[in-house]
């Protein structure tokens, strides 16, 4: 039967990310916009953006964090480009975002001493083989698998390379071990729902240390160069940005971070999260067609929820047939104003993928759920 209640929001992508509960554009109205983003009024929100993130994750106190261009993308490719080569490099690739730092690895930095650990949608490479005398390159959640690493324990304590995390979906919904972590990125469209554009980038005294003391062995674009005369660049870590921020998206941001605090700050965003995931698992345990991509319950993400069709009759249909049916459950789900940009991540194998992050309510998604029993049913009619 076709429900009737609907999701209050329908906004389940996984990046943007849906904004939060009761956000407006009015939370926009103090922006600093036509104002110089280097007069002390831009300085000072954008510092008040690092001062607030620190906090709220719980930072090292000897750690940076700086404020970058180009978003996610742009925070880690800055570090790849400033840090690697070293010393021999081990990247962990397991959906397309890390099989990305894989693929700049080796086609544009062709860094002689590299290893790529491999696994598939649904799976982790075996992190055992992970050897920390090399640097080491990882993402703490695969988004377009759904796959995370279970927690920090496989990091070296002692290590004498550094690891450098793609924690773009994690961070803000789940407990990363900053002590493990060299450099830490993430932006700001992804948990906390913000605009894109924007990257953070947290470096460890050993990451500081690194692009102090080696000088990368290939030119960096000026939106890369973190240290000057071979100093960091202090001021990149205070709020002078390398380049022109959006003083809009900062100032929305803000919102986002004072948001998170009223709801409990990084514990009241990891139990939203992990709600929403509860609910999720709570319906596939009882779902006659759908199960979870990600192969382990340790490594299933809270954030980026990916869905597999396990129905036999599914299962036997051509690759470009479920393709098209999985497709169809997405696009009759929108039509309806029920879910938008629930599909499957273009390169990961058909099915649905749901954000669970923080911004999520969790009664919107026992509103959606029902939808999705709906929306195979009729889609199931057509095979
Ligand atoms: C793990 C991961 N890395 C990188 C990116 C790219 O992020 P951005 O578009 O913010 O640069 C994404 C975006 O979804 C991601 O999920």
């Amino acid at each position: 039967m076709k429900p009737t209640l609907k999701p209050h929001n329908p906004c389940f992508s996984s990046g943007p990310c849906a904004k939060h509960p009761g956000w407006s554009l009015e939370a926009l109205q103090k922006a600093a916009v036509g104002r110089s983003h280097r007069a002390k009024i831009g300085k000072a929100k954008l510092a008040e953006v690092i001062e607030r993130s620190r906090k709220l994750l719980g930072m090292p106190a000897d750690y940076v964090l700086g404020i970058v261009p180009a978003s996610d993308t742009g925070a880690v490719e800055m570090a790849m480009w400033s840090l690697l080569g070293q010393r021999g490099v081990d990247v962990l690739a397991w959906e397309s975002f890390s099989s990305g730092w894989a693929g700049d690895c080796k086609s544009q930095l062709k860094l002689a001493d590299l290893r790529v650990l491999k696994a598939g949608y649904g799976d982790l490479p075996d992190l055992t083989q992970v050897d920390w005398n090399r640097d080491v390159v990882f993402a703490w959640n695969g988004t377009t698998s759904g796959v995370k690493v279970p927690n920090g324990d496989w990091i070296a304590a002692d290590r004498a390379g550094l690891s450098i995390c793609d924690a773009t979906s994690a961070v803000f919904a789940m407990d990363i071990a900053w002590d493990k972590l060299d450099v830490v990125t993430w932006s700001w469209q992804k948990v906390l729902g913000g605009e894109g554009g924007h990257g953070m980038i947290a470096l460890s005294p050993r990451a500081v240390e690194r692009l102090e003391t080696y000088p990368a062995p290939r030119p960096l674009p000026k939106i890369f160069q973190m240290t000057k005369g071979g100093k960091l660049i202090a001021g990149i870590f205070t709020g002078e940005t390398i380049n022109t921020p959006s003083l809009l998206c900062v100032e929305d941001a803000l919102d986002g971070l004072q948001w998170a605090e009223s709801v409990g700050g990084l514990p009241g965003l990891i139990a939203r999260s992990q709600a929403n995931l509860k609910a999720i698992e709570d319906w596939v345990a009882d779902s006659a067609w759908a199960g979870f991509l990600p192969k382990e319950a340790a490594t299933r993400s809270n954030t980026s929820i990916c869905l597999r069709i396990t129905d036999p009759a599914y299962g036997a249909l051509t690759a470009e047939a479920q393709d098209k049916h999985a497709k169809s459950i997405v696009s009759l789900l929108d039509k309806e104003g029920v879910a938008y940009d629930i599909g499957a991540y273009r390169d990961a194998p058909a099915g649905l993928r749901i954000w669970g992050g923080a911004t999520v309510d969790t009664s919107d998604l026992h509103a959606l759920l029902p939808w999705l029993d709906w929306a195979y049913g009729e889609v199931r009619k057509g095979f």
